[in-house]
């Protein structure tokens, strides 16, 4: 009786080491992988358009897009207003939570960290004035990230006005209703290895997510994969119709519609009528109409606006 009892003691100890040394290397060991993985420009680019949290944050507990980053395309130098190369910087105003990267430099594994800190100087980036990052590649082809208000003397203000509001991308705050949304109940991030390739284009490599949080995924799928979405659809005006609703433009989509991403009002302000459009579009689906109501076009401050950015991000 005595020797039993032994014996379970024992083995529940073993058990309760198991079980605790599995939960470590579960937990702890993806981020050993990761530092040991330089990060890639898709990386790179990912994590400074995101920003530092794209998921539940105290930064935006209710995932309003509070303390987003914004993606910009400049095709003048911010400082001087002469023409450049269209570049992509990532502005981060003041109080924005800084991107992982920097942040976590490790994250960006040893060479890109290294070049990041002595070519980027990343280390002086700063969320109580505002910084604005570039991805850079040196002369050897490596990439790194530059903290262009440090090298450059970019201000996000000065950039923000350079690129003005129509090339300015909320991409970072559409994550977020990713998020909040549930997008990923129906739609992933990540094509499987098996034909899917052929049709939603290149699975992500090695070191494509250093430093993106959360990752996003999805497990289960009841629709295609949205990881290249924006490289086979890249009109914002059959994203804005499939979004009002999906059965504008895909007769038996099963997708719910996300209309009141709109907001009250359009982009002149007027009201939004959702009863009299609901009305004029039954009526069109039981042959009364020719055609369908038209959707109203999204205020810029909108939330579709914001999604609708975080689409066309994915290319
Ligand atoms: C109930 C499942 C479901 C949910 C939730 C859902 N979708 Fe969809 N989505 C679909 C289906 C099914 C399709 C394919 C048919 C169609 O185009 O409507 C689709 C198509 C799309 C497409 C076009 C894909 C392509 O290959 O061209 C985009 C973009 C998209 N959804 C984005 C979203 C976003 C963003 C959200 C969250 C705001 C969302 N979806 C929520 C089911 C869903």
């Amino acid at each position: 009786m005595n020797m039993n009892f032994r014996e379970y003691k024992l083995g529940s100890r073993f058990f309760a080491l198991a079980l605790g040394l599995s939960m470590c290397i579960t937990l702890f060991m993806p981020s050993f992988d990761i530092g040991s993985v330089n990060a890639t420009n898709i990386a790179m680019d990912k994590q400074l358009w995101a920003g530092h949290e794209s998921g539940f944050s105290l930064d935006d507990p209710l995932l309003l897009g509070w303390h987003k980053p914004l993606k910009v395309l400049l095709k003048a130098d911010p400082v001087n207003g002469q023409p450049m190369d269209p570049t992509y910087a990532y502005v981060y105003e003041k109080g924005t939570p800084l991107p992982n990267g920097v942040l976590h430099p490790d994250n960006l594994g040893s060479v890109a960290k290294k070049l990041s800190i002595d070519k980027g100087h990343i280390l002086e980036s700063n969320k109580n004035t505002g910084t604005v990052f570039l991805v850079r590649m040196d002369d050897q082809k490596r990439y790194y990230i530059e903290n262009a208000s440090a090298t450059l003397g970019w201000t996000p203000e000065g950039v923000l006005k350079t690129a003005g509001d129509e090339n300015t991308q909320h991409a970072a705050a559409g994550k977020s209703l990713f998020v909040r949304e549930g997008c990923w109940w129906c739609h992933t991030l990540l094509p499987e290895q098996t034909q899917d390739w052929q049709v939603f284009g290149a699975p992500p490599m090695l070191g494509d997510f250093n430093g993106e949080s959360p990752t996003a995924f999805g497990s289960d799928r009841k629709a295609p994969d949205i990881l290249h979405v924006a490289s086979r659809n890249s009109s914002k005006e059959w994203m804005m119709l499939h979004f009002f609703n999906p059965r504008l433009v895909q007769p038996h989509s099963i997708m719910p519609r996300f209309d009141y991403l709109w907001g009250p009002v359009d982009a002149n302000g007027q009201k939004i009528d959702f009863a009299k459009w609901r009305a004029e579009y039954n009526e069109y689906r039981e042959g009364k109409r020719i055609t369908p109501p038209e959707v109203p076009t999204y205020a810029r401050n909108s939330e579709i606006r914001n999604l609708i950015d975080f689409v066309m991000n994915l290319k």
